[in-house]
């Protein structure tokens, strides 16, 4: 089964080609993604229209050279699937409208991603990983536990009150002056620091609960460097060194207590994963092997290039949808706001009707085979390693 995945929720244009083998495992072949980091880094953030426009400009090529890379033509496609939400809408309608357009034309079928979704399961691309899994989520947007039992099965055991993570790592670079994107040069700068110096709190440590919080982790570090200001070059290494300790020492607390949800409600998980752009950071990766032994669970984190935003994981988990025969209609809605645990539920169309069939009829339900025979609520089952495997931490 190939697929071709397009993701434009953020500030990446991507295109990719995954296929899908009747085992389960996954080949990517090709995995192209064009980082807008010049066109927002003189604003110290992403700004949504410039986004919009960029990825206009960019989509048709970045599509062209991802099948061109993958040598396949749009007729060999089995689907086309681009990131339906959440995310800045304008990049969103950008993605799904070209993503319509091919499936149109070729009489390919649809399928409108869930980002998240297409996080969550990019374990399953690059290891196999079998259900039900334990998953931490960590992006720009969201900071989540979720017990993710089958394709479209997710249930949320924890969620951050405020501030997400990635959020809180790239507000704490602006604050000390080290620009944008901020989690990759708060680490690279923690890297030289003292993470002793400055005593920054640990939030939501120890509650019963597996849910985060980060604003007032932000709130003291601002503090902190107020207290010192003008800040010398080690100061700044300092701060990020001690705030990215408390960043470690909180994720692994809530996981834990994330761990022990998970089995009260749905027994042993099969892995820890972790997916998203914060997934990256190597001290967290760390620490997330450290738990995972302690915890005595499998630990499953993608290569950093498949934790951050790319459209492999798009076409992966388009490929996994369309092998349970789910695909969308040509009318379906893009959305700036899309909660994990509502994918399972259908989605608006542009019509704001409840279901205009697909102008290209779904393949039927049945080809998952592999590790994806199993449909949501059934037991787990055995699997074979992917082609694709990662390289764990
Ligand atoms: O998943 P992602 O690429 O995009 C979203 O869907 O949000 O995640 C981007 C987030 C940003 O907040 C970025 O600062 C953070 O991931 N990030 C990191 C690192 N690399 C990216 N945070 C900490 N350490 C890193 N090495
Ligand atoms: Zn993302």
């Amino acid at each position: 089964m190939l697929v071709l995945g397009i993701e434009t929720t953020c500030d990446e244009t991507a295109a990719a080609v995954v296929e899908r083998h009747d085992d389960g495992r996954a080949t990517i072949l090709s995995n192209v993604v064009l980082s807008q980091i010049a066109e927002h880094a003189a604003f110290g953030g992403v700004v949504p229209e410039i986004a919009a426009r960029a990825h206009v400009e960019a989509l048709d090529l970045i599509i062209a050279t991802a099948m061109a890379e993958a040598g396949r033509d749009f007729g060999t496609l089995d689907g086309v699937a681009a990131a339906a939400g959440p995310g800045l809408i304008g990049g969103v309608i950008v993605g799904l409208i070209t993503a319509k357009a091919i499936a149109l034309v070729h009489e390919k079928p649809l399928i409108a991603v869930n980002h998240l979704e297409a996080h969550a399961l990019t374990a399953r691309l690059t290891d196999g990983t079998p259900f039900p899994y334990c998953l931490f989520l960590a992006s720009g947007g969201h900071t989540q536990i979720v017990a993710v039992r089958g394709v479209g099965d997710y249930v949320r055991l924890g969620t951050t009150r405020d501030d997400a993570i990635g959020e809180a790592f790239d507000k704490t670079a602006k604050l000390l002056g080290l620009g944008y994107p901020g989690g990759q040069r708060v680490e690279q700068e923690a890297a030289r620091g003292d993470p002793s110096r400055f005593t920054l709190p640990r939030p939501m440590l120890g509650r019963q609960d597996a849910d985060f919080s980060f604003s007032g982790l932000k709130t003291a570090l601002r503090l902190e460097a107020e207290k010192i200001a003008p800040l010398t070059d080690q100061d700044v290494a300092d701060l990020c060194a001690s705030f990215q300790l408390a960043v470690v020492e909180t994720v692994v607390d809530r996981l834990r207590r994330g761990l022990k949800i998970f089995r009260q409600r749905f027994g042993a998980p099969a892995a820890l994963v972790a997916a998203g752009g914060v997934a990256a950071n190597q001290a967290i990766r760390d620490a997330l092997l450290n738990l995972a032994s302690q915890d005595q669970v499998a630990l499953v984190v993608p290569p950093p290039s498949l934790c951050t935003d790319n459209a492999a994981m798009i076409a992966w988990a388009g490929a996994e949808r369309l092998a349970h025969g789910l695909c969308d209609a040509l009318d379906t809605s893009p959305r700036a706001r899309w909660p994990l645990d509502q994918v399972g539920k259908p989605l608006p169309t542009d019509a704001g009707t409840a279901g205009v069939s697909p102008a290209i009829a779904c393949p039927p339900a049945g080809r998952a085979g592999g590790r994806d025979a199993r449909g949501p609520g059934e037991p787990a089952d055995s699997v074979s390693p992917n082609t694709a495997r990662s390289v764990v931490v």
